[in-house]
C-alpha cells in the first residue's frame, strides 16, 4: 500500500483538504493525523473491521483497548452510560483539550474497539485538524498514538511515515504537534477518580473539579515490580523504547552526571555505540560523546515537547547503550518521567 503524505495548511484549513481522508475512514480505511499530544492512528471507532486495521498496522496486541475521539461532549452519552457528574465537569473544564476519560460503554461500541473490555475510553481533542477531521467524518475516531507498537509516540508526520509507511494509506501532515505527550487518562468507573495515564493535565488540575482524585498506583511505579498491575491495559507493555537500552540515574545533579560519565565511559571501552539523554545544564559535561539535550530542566512543558523526538533519534544514531538523567517531576514532568521509566524498561540507579 502507498502512503500518502497530505499537508495541511494550519493558517487556512478549509472543508476540501479533508474530503480524501474523510472518504477513506467512512470507507472503513485508516488515516493519521495530529493532535495537540501525539500523532493519532484513526478509524471509524463503531466499525469492528477499521479497530482490527488499526491493531494490524500498529502490531499491537489486540487487549489492548483504543481510545475514542469526539468533536462534541454530547457524544459522552451516545457512548457512554452511568456517567457520573464528575465526568460532565471534567468534560467542562478540559475539553476540548489533552484528557481522556475511562466510562462505563454503550452497547454500539464495539469490543473490537475496547480490547474486550466494558468501559471505554473517550476524549475530544482541541487540535483544530484534529476536530475538523472527526467533525467532518461525522464518525466517532478510535486513535491509538500513532507508532509502531513498543516506539516512542510520534509528534510529527516524519515519525509516523518511518514506522507506518506501506501500512496505512494516508498521513495528514500539521507539522509538529503542541504538547508532545499523550492525554492525561482519568478512570471515572471505580469509586474514587483515578488517574491511569498521567500527562499534560497533572493530579492538581483534577483535583480542582475532583477534589478526590488520586494517581493509579502504577503510575508512580519506579522498578520493575510486578506485584503493581497497571490499570490502563497499554500501561503494562514496554513501551516508548528506543532500541538501545537506555538506563537512567536519579539523585543530585552532580552524582548523576558522575554516574552518566562513568557508565558511558565503561560501555565506550567495550566497543558499544553509547549516547547521552542530558540538558541544557548539563550537556557540557559530557564532552567526547554522543550527547542529545531535551532542553532547559526547569522547563518540564518543553522537555515533554522533545522527549519521544529524542528516543527516536538514538535509534537514527544506532546506540546500543543510553545513559539518561532523570527530571523534575513539578507539573507535566511527572508524566515525562513516567514516559521516561518506561522507555528504560524501569532499568533505573539511585546514585
Ligand atoms: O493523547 C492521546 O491520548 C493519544 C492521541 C492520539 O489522542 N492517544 C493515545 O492512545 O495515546 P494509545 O492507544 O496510545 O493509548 C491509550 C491508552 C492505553 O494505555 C490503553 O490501555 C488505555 O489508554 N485505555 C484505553 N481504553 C481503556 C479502558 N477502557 N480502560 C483502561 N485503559 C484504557
Ligand atoms: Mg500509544
Amino acid at each position: 500500500m502507498e502512503t500518502r503524505v497530505v499537508r495541511m495548511d494550519r493558517d487556512n484549513l478549509r472543508k476540501e483538504q479533508f474530503e480524501e481522508a474523510v472518504a477513506l475512514l467512512r470507507r472503513g480505511e485508516l488515516v493519521a493525523f495530529p493532535t495537540e499530544t501525539v500523532y493519532g492512528l484513526g478509524g471509524n471507532a463503531l466499525d469492528p473491521a477499521a479497530s482490527a486495521k488499526i491493531y494490524a498496522a500498529k502490531g499491537r496486541p489486540s487487549d489492548n483497548p483504543l481510545i475514542v475521539h469526539i468533536c462534541d461532549t454530547d457524544a459522552l452519552s451516545e457512548l457512554a452510560q452511568d456517567i457520573p457528574d464528575g465526568a460532565w465537569e471534567l468534560a467542562k473544564r478540559f475539553w476540548p483539550g489533552p484528557m481522556t476519560m475511562i466510562l462505563k460503554k454503550k452497547d454500539i461500541v464495539p469490543k473490537e474497539t475496547t480490547g474486550g473490555l466494558s468501559t471505554v475510553a473517550i476524549r475530544m481533542p482541541s487540535d483544530p485538524i484534529a476536530a475538523m477531521l472527526i467533525r467532518e467524518s461525522g464518525l466517532y475516531i478510535a486513535a491509538p498514538s500513532a507508532n509502531a507498537s513498543g516506539r516512542p509516540s510520534t509528534t510529527r508526520a516524519e515519525h509516523v511515515y518511518e514506522d507506518l509507511n506501506g501500512r496505512i494509506p494516508m498521513i495528514l501532515d500539521g507539522g509538529a504537534v503542541q504538547i508532545g505527550l499523550e492525554s492525561t487518562i482519568i478512570d471515572l468507573t471505580g469509586e474514587r477518580p483515578l488517574i491511569l495515564r498521567p500527562g499534560y493535565i497533572t493530579l492538581e488540575d483534577v483535583r480542582k473539579v475532583l477534589p478526590n482524585a488520586a494517581y493509579d498506583p502504577a503510575v508512580l511505579r519506579r522498578k520493575a515490580d510486578d506485584t503493581i498491575v497497571a490499570k490502563a491495559p497499554g500501561m503494562k507493555y514496554r513501551h516508548y523504547a528506543p532500541k538501545g537500552q537506555l538506563t537512567v540515574f536519579e539523585g543530585s545533579l552532580e552524582n548523576v552526571t558522575k554516574a552518566v560519565r562513568k557508565n558511558a565511559a565503561e560501555k565506550k571501552a567495550e566497543g558499544f555505540r553509547v549516547a547521552i539523554l542530558a540538558s541544557e545544564e548539563t550537556k557540557d559535561a559530557y564532552k567526547g560523546y554522543t550527547v542529545c539535550s531535551v532542553g532547559d530542566r526547569e522547563d518540564e512543558a518543553g522537555i515533554a515537547a522533545r522527549l519521544f523526538d529524542t528516543l527516536r533519534e538514538f535509534d537514527h544514531m544506532g546506540a546500543d547503550y543510553i545513559f539518561g538523567e532523570c527530571f523534575p517531576t513539578e507539573g507535566v514532568g511527572q508524566a515525562v518521567m513516567n514516559r521516561l521509566m518506561k522507555a528504560a524498561g524501569y532499568h533505573i540507579e539511585q546514585v
